[in-house]
């Protein structure tokens, strides 16, 4: 078992949240992993983004991220396109946002995040994330040289093996390149339920930084091991589809926010569903996909204000 240098939340506090106590957790104990926002102490954060701190070297980051599956792999030659998802990446920059994950999988998306990225001066303050998405210890070099070179960042800050992909293979030069200081942090990624028992297998086997899944008010299956797992390992955590994919809002249709979510300054179901999962005290960021700015903009303000206690995750469960 690996031994991390950061902290950790015990099962103990784990559970003492889940019990009720979140808040209490989250605003006080110093040195927690889940530790809440303190912008303002991170030089070029806006104001009030919650900062999560991870755990194997106690870096903080803010908790509202971004994917970028689908959403940007656009033609780099369609000047619409590029407008569009510049608009998208500005907005997501001014709001506080950092955290921006990617893959060779996505197509066009780490070239795009890349030229995006250098045209708006941008790719020291992004904190990237990628993924080795093939088979073999040579063909896994190639592809990660690739992908470091598109999104113009050396050493990487997180990558991943994706969907466990040759995982044994990849995670042997992963734990070569931490050490040679080409990537800073090593993680593996999933996103159906069905791995989740997988995942916290390799938690218990490998040191990992961080590990990335599926996790929604459609599916709370992380709620049950994968969560608890990763706080009890110091390992910080990305989560995927926290919309479903986009089903969570056609699940909800043109249902009127309730008043309760101004309690928890939300102005939008979007912000409701992510600070659902942001309360969550081993959430280290979320990141949805958007192509719309003012969607990027919304999202990212999920990042800001009060969180969810015990109380108000019941009503929100219930509610969707
Ligand atoms: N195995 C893996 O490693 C893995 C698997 C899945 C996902 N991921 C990562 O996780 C990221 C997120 O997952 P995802 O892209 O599949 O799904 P998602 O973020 O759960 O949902 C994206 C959908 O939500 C819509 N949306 C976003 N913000 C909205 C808002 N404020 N209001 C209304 N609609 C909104 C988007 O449409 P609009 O464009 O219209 O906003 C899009 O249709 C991916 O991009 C990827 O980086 C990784």
């Amino acid at each position: 078992m690996h031994e991390h240098s950061g902290s950790r939340l015990s099962r103990r506090q784990l559970l003492r949240w889940m019990a009720g106590g979140g808040a209490a957790l989250l605003l006080g104990g110093r040195g927690l992993s889940a530790g809440s926002g303190d912008a303002g102490s991170d030089g070029g954060l806006s104001d009030g983004m919650i900062l999560r701190e991870i755990p194997d070297t106690g870096e903080k980051v803010p908790v509202a991220g971004m994917g970028t599956y689908r959403t940007f792999n656009v033609n780099p030659a369609e000047t619409e396109a590029m407008d569009r998802m510049r608009n998208v990446l500005r907005v997501f920059l001014d709001g506080g946002g950092r955290v921006i994950d990617s893959s060779p999988m996505y197509g066009q998306a780490e070239r795009v995040v890349g030229l995006l990225a250098e045209e708006l001066d941008a790719v020291d303050a992004l904190w990237m994330a990628t993924k080795v998405w093939t088979r073999g210890r040579d063909a896994g070099i190639r592809q990660m040289r690739e992908s470091m070179r598109l999104m113009g960042k050396q050493p990487m800050d997180l990558m991943q093996v994706h969907n466990l992909v040759d995982v044994e293979t990849h995670l042997g030069t992963l734990k070569a390149w931490k050490d040679e200081g080409r990537i800073r942090y090593m993680g593996i990624t999933h996103y159906q339920r069905a791995r989740h028992d997988d995942l916290v297998d390799l938690i218990e086997r490998y040191p990992l930084d961080f590990v990335q899944f599926n996790y929604n008010l459609l599916d709370r299956n992380a709620e049950n091991r994968l969560l608890p797992a990763c706080a009890e390992h110091g390992v910080a955590t990305l989560i995927n589809e926290p919309f479903a994919q986009g089903r969570l809002f056609r699940h909800i249709g043109d249902r009127a926010l309730p008043d309760w979510a101004g309690e928890i300054r939300c102005r939008s179901w979007a912000q409701v569903f992510l600070k659902y999962l942001i309360a969550h005290p081993a959430v280290t960021a979320v990141i949805p996909a958007t192509s719309n700015p003012d969607h990027a903009a919304d999202n990212v303000a999920a990042g800001r204000g009060p969180l969810p206690d015990a109380d108000m995750r019941r009503r929100i469960r219930e509610a969707v």
